[in-house]
């Protein structure tokens, strides 16, 4: 973040604008639309006429910017612009040059006007038009009818911060009420008939029951969440998550969710599971909206099942909202389909971990079912492991030369992809040492990897011929 955005009460102070041309009168339409008082000079030609503002055709005494909430100085010349902003300067004012930047303290973002509603799209000055861009995108999202929403909310606020004193309780009430039948009223333009509808509502209300959504967050790329899951995060009041959901998609969590680590930490010791039941069953037991985010899917290889159990056993409303499983992640983002009518007919989850951990006995299985030629096996947890995986799959029946892709952190920018075969799995693991989340994609399409699209274009080609 190049420069934080920032909101300037403006409600009986004074903003001066200095300058002339249509810099000026652009800048003047801006501050006409705020309840600040306007004083204008505009020491060169043309004059400009303006019923909201004080107009003076001269340069400003310093001592006449001294106390304004802001100078804005607009001119297209240089120059010009300088002599405004050494002005305000001596007076100590907070200082906006148009065009300028570099010669004043604060820009003035893209701004969509809703009323009391008001947002800003800053780029600290760099990229005005990508501000300007984005600002239309939003202003297509936000339809017009939100004034009445904001103007619903500041017409709430007074009454709802005297009759709820309590921080968190008032949040949750905005919260239910901004999804409610009053804000709908609102919406329709009925602003007053919605604040006392909410208000009977708020006085009527029964605490809130807690609930806890099993949430997948995908392999890793933020963009991979579903919409469910963003909304989900953005409206949680707490987020208990662990090792496999990284940064890029807590930073879309909302603000100020309590976050709770149930990951591996250094000592390589993760939270017992039922400690982790028991955690989400209290938060839950507060009234608190609580998203269990895991890695992938919750329901594939991600104990999702063990706590829905834990939580219907202790009477919490749980929800699941699925997530891209690895598999289908790394599987695309290395351009490998994972059925294909010419090299497989199915296709097969595994765990490489035992239930007890034990890594030299992994996996009670039909081994001889899952070595069947034109059949994708895709192991997790398989990296160590991959050993005894390989020798079982070849003592069933699958060739040394079986092709073996492994990915490690897949669908993230540190994304590492090493093609093997079953006989030199072991050696090449050995080599490539994964250190993140790694899987192993065993089978005919594994040969179709190439590290570019073109190339597996090539491959698929040369295959059919
Ligand atoms: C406990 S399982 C969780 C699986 C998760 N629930 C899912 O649906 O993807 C963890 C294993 O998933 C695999 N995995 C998860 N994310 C991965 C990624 N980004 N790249 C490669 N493998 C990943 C690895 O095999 C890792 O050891």
């Amino acid at each position: 973040m190049l420069a934080l955005p920032l909101s300037l009460p403006l409600e009986n102070r004074q903003v001066v604008l200095i300058g002339a041309g249509p810099w000026l009168t652009r800048k003047l339409a801006l501050f006409a639309r705020t309840p600040a008082q306007l004083t204008v000079f505009t020491p060169i030609e043309p004059q400009i006429i303006n019923a909201k503002a004080d107009v003076h055709g001269r340069w400003p005494e310093a001592a006449e910017l001294a106390g304004a909430a802001l100078v804005v100085v607009a001119f297209e010349d240089r120059e010009l612009a300088e002599k405004g902003a050494a002005l305000a300067r001596s007076a100590q004012a907070l200082l906006n040059v148009v065009d300028f930047p570099d010669l004043g303290d604060v820009h003035i973002p893209a701004i969509i006007d809703r009323g009391p509603l008001s947002i800003g799209v800053a780029t600290g000055g760099t990229a005005p038009v990508l501000a300007r861009e984005t600002r239309r995108r939003i202003e297509t999202a936000i339809p017009p009818s939100e004034v009445h929403i904001a103007e619903f909310a500041l017409a709430l606020s007074g009454p709802l911060r005297t009759a709820i004193v309590n921080v968190d309780d008032r949040r949750r009430i905005w919260e239910d009420v901004l999804q409610s039948p009053a804000a709908e009223l609102a919406r329709t333009g009925k602003v007053i008939e919605a604040v006392e509808l909410a208000l009977a509502g708020i006085a009527d209300r029964q605490p809130r029951q807690g609930v806890v959504h099993l949430v997948g967050a995908g392999p890793g790329d933020p963009e991979l969440l579903t919409l469910k899951a963003l909304r989900l995060l953005s409206e949680a009041d707490v987020i208990v998550y662990d090792r496999l959901v990284g940064d890029a998609i807590m930073d879309l969590a909302r603000r100020d969710s309590e976050r709770l680590y149930v990951g591996k930490a250094r000592s390589n010791h993760s939270v017992p599971q039922e400690q982790i039941h028991d955690l989400l069953v209290e938060q839950a037991r507060l009234g608190k909206r609580v998203v269990r985010l895991k890695g992938g899917d919750p329901f594939v290889f991600g104990r999702g099942g063990e706590e829905v159990e834990a939580l219907k056993a202790a009477g919490i409303d749980v929800h699941v909202t699925p997530g891209i499983t690895a598999a289908l992640g790394c599987a695309a983002s290395a351009g490998v389909p994972l059925t294909h009518r010419d090299h497989a007919q199915s296709v097969t989850f595994v765990t490489g971990h035992s239930k007890d951990g034990d890594h030299t006995n992994p996996l009670m299985l039909d081994w001889s079912a899952l070595s069947a030629p034109n059949h994708t096996l895709v192991i997790y947890m398989g990296v160590a492991t991959a050993h005894e995986i390989a020798s079982r799959l070849m003592r069933h029946g699958r060739l040394p030369d079986t092709p073996v892709l492994i990915i490690e952190n897949g669908t993230r920018a540190d994304e590492r992809r090493t093609l093997a075969n079953l006989g030199t799995l072991e050696t090449t693991i050995a080599t490539a040492a994964p250190k993140g989340p790694a899987l192993l994609i065993i089978g005919e399409v594994a040969s179709l990897y190439s590290p570019s699209v073109a190339g597996l274009v090539e491959t698929a080609v040369k295959a059919h011929a």
